[in-house]
């Protein structure tokens, strides 16, 4: 007997399902491949997508009487974003900074003064974990909003074992009152804290030290491996023993400089090199004989005024496996829109649209260890999916800097409805 849907979602203009890899993350020419159905429709049931296809054979598959249908006429749906790079956790705002660097002064200027992350630390080492996830909850709700619909969000605003358990436990706090799906990532080794300013490699002890205490609250361990930050030693250090410890790893590299970063991603075979602005077509040609997934943030140069972005077309034509996030940040990128990341990555970074969706929705989905679960739209999967007020998904970077999402399913659950969220639960 035929399953019957609990949610029937009919008349989808462009069904775009980022479907076709469940194997290995989307390379090459499949980049450009979205899979879509045209005239197509979804049914759901208990959160999980029981069958997607036309939409006049799911009409006649299942009737509609008893069924809650949603008509999508004729707009464009597509799997939720998964934004697999955030530090949506902090306390205050860095609208000074910001009007400083357009006069002239730079990030690491500021960072090296003392400012920059570390005033952001002193903000958020004031706040509560209840003031935090206050904050934090509206970022992610502004994120919902704009069609993602799973976020990893990194530690790293502590800088000590009190304050980076904080943080942690209102990630955790959150994981349990927002209906995103999120991915935690301690990421203690961030900047060095202005007490330890004389002696980092008794930072890099502590941290050290800390693992153990926030590996329960924690799926992912990340170093800031670059200028201004922790040099391949002492990244080395903490990350080798979080591999140890059973953490997955990430790592940011190339952000400002190339101090070597992508060579220790991959001895140490982490999940994803985040940022890799800054790279030399060596470490490409030594990525691609890896499985490491490429998490490229547009953003963040576009906010610092740098001409610096990852050479996406190249890594693309290389073979390497390419993800999009925000970086979601009060320094270097303070947008929760993913959206606005596909028109960065179209217009600077030379991706099309559809390599920037794949990007943003299954290639994401590895680069947070779920790809068996989220990412595409396929039977099987957990239906979370959006539908955008367009005719057309190149119309998505088209259109930049305003919000398409007008509907967002979560967990098979109506989670914002004509731009409005109705049910966070
Ligand atoms: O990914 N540069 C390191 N970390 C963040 C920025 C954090 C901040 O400036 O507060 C990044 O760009
Ligand atoms: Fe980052």
């Amino acid at each position: 007997m035929t399953k019957l849907p609990d949610l029937l979602i009919k008349n989808i203009g462009q069904l775009v399902t980022a479907a076709g890899a469940s194997q290995m993350p989307k390379t090459s020419q499949d980049m450009n491949d979205l899979g879509i159905i045209s005239n197509g429709a979804v049914a759901i049931k208990d959160g999980i997508f029981i069958d997607v296809g036309n939409t006049k054979r799911l009409k006649n598959k299942y009737s509609e009487e008893g069924i809650r249908t949603i008509d999508a006429k004729g707009k464009v749906a597509l799997p939720g974003f998964v934004d697999c790079h955030t530090h949506a956790v902090f306390g205050g705002d860095r609208t000074g900074e910001f009007v400083q660097r357009i006069q002239g002064a730079t990030y690491l200027e500021i960072l090296k003064k003392g400012d920059g992350i570390l005033s952001t630390v002193g903000n958020t080492r004031k706040l509560t974990l209840q003031k935090l996830a206050e904050i934090s909850g509206k970022c992610l709700d502004t994120m919902l909003l704009h069609g993602t619909t799973t976020v990893e969000i990194k530690s790293g605003y502590g800088l000590d074992v009190k304050n980076e358990l904080k943080i942690l436990k209102t990630i955790q706090h959150l994981q349990r009152t927002h209906c995103m799906d999120i991915v935690p990532t301690f990421l203690g080794a961030h900047a060095i804290p202005s007490e330890y300013k004389s002696k980092p490699d008794a930072y890099v002890d502590l941290v050290c030290a800390m693992l153990s205490k926030v590996k329960p609250y924690a799926t992912f361990c990340d170093v800031f491996c670059d200028d201004g930050g922790f040099n391949t030693g002492q990244s080395e250090r903490i990350l080798s023993l979080a591999k140890r410890l059973g953490f997955k790893l990430k790592i940011h590299v190339n952000e400002f400089k190339d101090i070597g970063g992508v060579s220790l991603a991959i001895k140490l075979g982490v999940v994803s090199a985040d940022h890799l602005d800054n790279i030399e077509h060596r470490d490409i040609l030594k990525l691609k004989k890896s499985h490491i997934i490429c998490v490229l943030l547009p953003g963040v140069p576009f906010f610092l005024m740098k001409d610096s972005y990852a050479p996406a077309r190249k890594m693309i034509e290389k073979g390497l496996p390419v993800a999009l996030a925000t970086d979601f940040n009060p320094g270097t990128c303070p947008t929760e829109s993913m959206q606005m990341m596909l028109s960065l990555a179209c217009l600077k970074m030379d991706m099309t649209p559809a390599q920037a969706i794949n990007a943003a929705t299954i290639n994401a989905a590895y680069a947070v260890g779920m790809p068996h679960r989220i990412g595409s739209i396929e039977t099987g999967k957990q239906a979370d999916m959006i539908i955008l007020d367009i005719r057309d998904y190149n119309q998505l970077p088209y259109y930049f800097g305003i919000n398409h999402v007008e509907t967002v399913i979560k967990k098979g659950k109506l989670v914002v409805k004509d731009r409005q969220i109705v049910d966070l639960n």
